[in-house]
């Protein structure tokens, strides 16, 4: 059984439908990516597994552990074990970062009961501050971040290693990171990519939506690439996909600039 299963998933937003049909099995530990043109409908998938209110799901479903979760509240969901990683991380001023991430632990912490063997368990405010501070250096960014409201104030790539870090804090089974290399300077690059790996070497599975063959490179696992073009899935392969890509781009699958 899969730990993530699209099955058909068709979506709207207001009236107009962005998903077409999608389908995608992810097992446990599984590293995917997911690639296509602008405005193929990377970001909805990404936003719809999380719940986001602006989507309504027309047909079909999404199971995690065999388990519909389309009804689910977004809480609901990453208590499953699911994360997002934005593509555009909001600023979220008076909320102060470790404060956050202290709370979203906790909560996860409590429900996750399965998992609790492969966490640490905080006994004190500054255990936790530590594990904080050796998570923000694996993704290069400065303890002074601490200190700081979510997001407020961060350049582009701090805001994307400010989502990795998160996601490395908070250990989830799957995390879905939308194109966590944008805008990132080429160490960033490299710096975001190894945080992923620090994941998948948990055993979590990832999916990474990407431009990009770069990132890719650096992924220690990529089980599988799929190409997205008008809100279905329209191939998948390995490795090399992403390469090919990178070199002839997306008409010689059949699709131009124009045709999202
Ligand atoms: N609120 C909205 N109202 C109308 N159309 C929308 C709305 N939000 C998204 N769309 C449309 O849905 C389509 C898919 O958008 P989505 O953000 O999922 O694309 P994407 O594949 O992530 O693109 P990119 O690579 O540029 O990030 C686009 O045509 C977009 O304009
Ligand atoms: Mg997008």
């Amino acid at each position: 059984m899969p730990f993530l299963s699209i099955m058909d998933l068709h979506v709207n937003i207001e009236d107009k439908q962005i998903l077409n049909g999608v389908n995608l099995d992810v097992n446990k530990g599984e590293v995917h990516a997911i690639m296509g043109l602008n405005g193929s409908g990377k970001s909805t998938l990404a936003n719809v597994l999380l719940g986001h209110p602006r989507y309504s799901v027309i047909s079909g479903d999404i199971l995690v552990n065999d388990e519909s979760i389309i009804k689910l509240s977004t809480d609901a969901r990453a208590k499953k074990g699911l994360f997002l990683g934005f593509q555009y991380p909001t600023e979220v001023s008076g909320v102060g970062y470790s404060h956050f991430l202290r709370n979203a632990y906790n909560l996860l912490t409590k429900s996750l009961a399965d998992e609790q063997k492969n966490r640490e368990v905080f006994l004190t405010v500054r255990e936790f501050h530590e594990y904080l501070k050796k998570n923000l250096d694996n993704v290069g960014l400065d303890p002074s971040f601490l200190s700081r409201y979510l997001n407020e104030g961060f350049s582009g790539g701090e805001k994307k290693r400010s989502e990795v870090m998160q996601m490395l804090v908070l250990r989830p089974n799957l995390a879905i990171l939308d194109e966590p290399d944008s805008g990132l300077d080429i160490d960033a690059v490299k710096a975001v990519a190894e945080a992923i790996n620090k994941l998948i070497e948990t055993g979590a599975g990832v999916i990474v939506i990407t431009h990009y063959a770069r990132i890719l490179r650096f992924l220690t696992k990529l089980d599988k690439i799929h190409v997205m073009s008008k809100g279905k899935i329209i191939k998948t392969a390995g490795r090399e996909l992403s390469e090919e890509l990178e070199v002839k781009g997306y008409s010689w699958l059949g699709l131009a600039e124009d045709s999202k």
